[in-house]
């Protein structure tokens, strides 16, 4: 139980989502076609080739998911088998070698189990987020995938994603794309978030707290945002989300979905969405492992604004539920369905 050990003293409540160092991590390396046994290391630091194919063709991808304390002391994270099969996904799409699911498990269960001091206490409103994550270490001066990788997991504490937690966001429609056609959208490759970065910069000095994406083929149908993909409410409570092939396969909105549909007993739907109908939803969430289910009260389209009716003040109603019954799942205070919890101790 989490009990016997004694937590870091940190400001659960106010650690935002940032990066703290924690005591360890795990790493494994790829060299002439396999994986090494993996360790688990106190040194936060890494030294590479000054040509890795990281550094020179960003040839890196990552994942990220939760460790959460839950009402009765266990730690368990949350389908981590769905991000080793994106990850495995993600690799096989930029050239890079696939790191085993049990393997990614198990190294996720080491590396939380070794910070258990750092995993937040149930209630304290912080997490314990898990990044695995993979790059090219070996020099490469031509275009081609490298031949030597490193995998790691690392966590950190983390607060909501969004400052001001629940409190419902103002958007924009972007005018940059996040994804192409037949590109990289639908896996989790740090190229996706480096590009990213100019429009995410800009939406924040311009007031906003994240981009809604168009499709980058007609730019009429809504994709996602930077970190997050879109669940919206109709008036007649049907929920529904974007789909498309160019936006991550989020496994938060994949659960959201089996959530509404078998706890709420609500219709569902995953279809094409105009940018054009989003004034007549009744509701609006960004979900994703970090966002967990932030609110949008506002989504400005160059200049005109389309105000979701329920508002700037607090999440729709059935967001709100949608929001009480996965976060009661992941702390185990309703009953998830089978093998979505997975305990590490
Ligand atoms: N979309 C993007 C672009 C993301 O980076 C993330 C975060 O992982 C998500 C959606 C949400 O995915 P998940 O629910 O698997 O965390
Ligand atoms: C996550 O939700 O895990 C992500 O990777 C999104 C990122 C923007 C923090």
């Amino acid at each position: 139980m989490s009990g016997e050990i004694e937590k870091k003293q940190m400001d659960w409540a106010n650690i935002g989502f940032n990066y703290h160092v924690t005591d360890q991590r795990y790493v494994s390396n790829y060299k002439d076609g396999k994986w090494d046994d993996g360790v688990l290391t106190s040194d936060d630091k890494i030294t590479i080739s000054e040509c890795a194919g990281v550094l020179q063709y960003s040839q890196s991808c990552f994942e990220g998911l939760k460790a959460y304390t839950t009402e009765d002391g266990k730690i368990v994270t949350f389908r981590p088998d769905l991000n080793a099969e994106r990850m495995e996904n993600t690799c096989k799409r930029l050239e890079m070698p696939v790191f085993p699911k049990e393997r990614f498990i198990d190294a996720i269960e080491r590396v939380v189990a070794a910070n258990e001091a750092y995993v937040p206490p149930y209630g304290s409103g912080a997490t314990l987020y898990i990044r695995p994550y993979m790059f090219a270490s070996s020099p490469v001066i031509g275009v081609k995938p490298a031949e030597e990788y490193q995998f790691r997991v690392l966590v950190t504490p983390v607060g909501p994603y969004f400052k001001g937690g629940a409190k419902p966001l103002t958007i924009k429609v972007s005018d940059f794309d996040r994804a192409a056609p037949h590109g990289t959208g639908h896996v989790k490759a740090g190229l996706n978030y480096a590009m990213s970065l100019h429009a995410i910069v800009t939406a924040h000095e311009e007031g906003y707290s994240e981009n809604m994406y168009l499709d980058p083929a007609t730019r009429t149908k809504v994709e996602e945002t930077g970190g997050a993909n879109f669940l919206f409410v109709t008036k007649d409570q049907k929920v529904v989300t974007p789909k498309s092939e160019s936006i991550l396969p989020s496994i938060t909105r994949r659960s959201l979905m089996i959530v509404a549909k078998d706890y709420l007993g609500l219709e569902v739907e995953e279809r094409e969405i105009l940018l054009e109908e989003v004034k007549d939803f009744a509701e609006c969430g960004l979900c994703g492992t970090a966002a967990v289910i932030s609110p949008v009260g506002k989504i400005v389209d160059h200049g005109k604004e389309i105000c979701l009716p329920s508002g700037m003040d607090e999440m729709g109603p059935i967001t709100k539920k949608l929001y009480d019954t996965l976060t009661g799942i992941q702390m185990g205070r309703i009953e998830a369905p089978e093998g979505w919890i997975h305990v590490i101790k």
